[in-house]
């Protein structure tokens, strides 16, 4: 079954991100879908004519990591988008992260901080399934640095397409304009 790329036009006017870039945003993630399911079926056809131990087979395969989670992760994105930016520090994840952190403030700076480290990728506030503890991480541009067994919660999208037409290379005013429109009951509903 092909993945098919999700709406998220209700996403525009929101307040900092122009039409032009969310539009330009909405392409670019429609592209991961198509691209993920040419892929897909690419590795599947292959499978059906005996073409796996092949360069060609483990390039597919080692290319899936980079459009798959590149679909996956814009997801979890334009999801955790379109709030206003409140979180209830009283609630079930307010008092995770002020638990785990030391205090909501403490977990904000290392999120933020790890959101401005150079490079382009993805930063996410993880649960890892198991002890259920929270933490912050950098993905190198789409695939690189995932901890197994956990579960994204709040999703950063870092590539310099996600603000440059709006802010240039100003990556802390959009990180800020992020913050604003974090709808903190998704990501409240991702916690376990
Ligand atoms: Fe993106």
């Amino acid at each position: 079954m092909a993945y098919s790329a999700k709406d998220y036009s209700g996403l525009i006017g929101m307040e900092g991100f122009s039409e032009t870039l969310l539009n330009n945003h909405f392409t670019l993630y429609q592209g991961y879908v198509t691209n993920t399911n040419k892929l897909l079926d690419s590795l599947a056809a292959m499978l059906k004519e005996g073409k796996v131990a092949t360069p060609e087979y483990a390039e597919l395969k080692r290319r899936l990591g980079f459009e798959f989670n590149g679909m996956r992760l814009h997801e979890y994105y334009f999801e955790n988008l379109g709030g206003n930016g409140t979180l209830d520090k009283s609630g079930k994840l307010g008092k995770k992260l002020a638990e785990e952190f030391g205090s909501y403030e403490n977990w904000e700076r290392d999120f933020r901080a790890t959101a401005t480290m150079r490079g382009i990728g993805w930063t996410i506030l993880y649960q890892d399934n198991i002890p259920g503890r929270l933490i912050n991480q950098w993905i190198n541009e789409h695939e690189s640095g995932h901890l197994a067994g956990c579960t994204p919660l709040l999703v950063l999208d870092v590539f310099e397409h996600a603000f440059m037409i709006d802010y240039g290379l100003k990556r802390a005013d959009y990180i800020e304009t992020f913050f604003n429109n974090i709808k903190w009951s998704v990501v409240e509903a991702r916690l376990r």
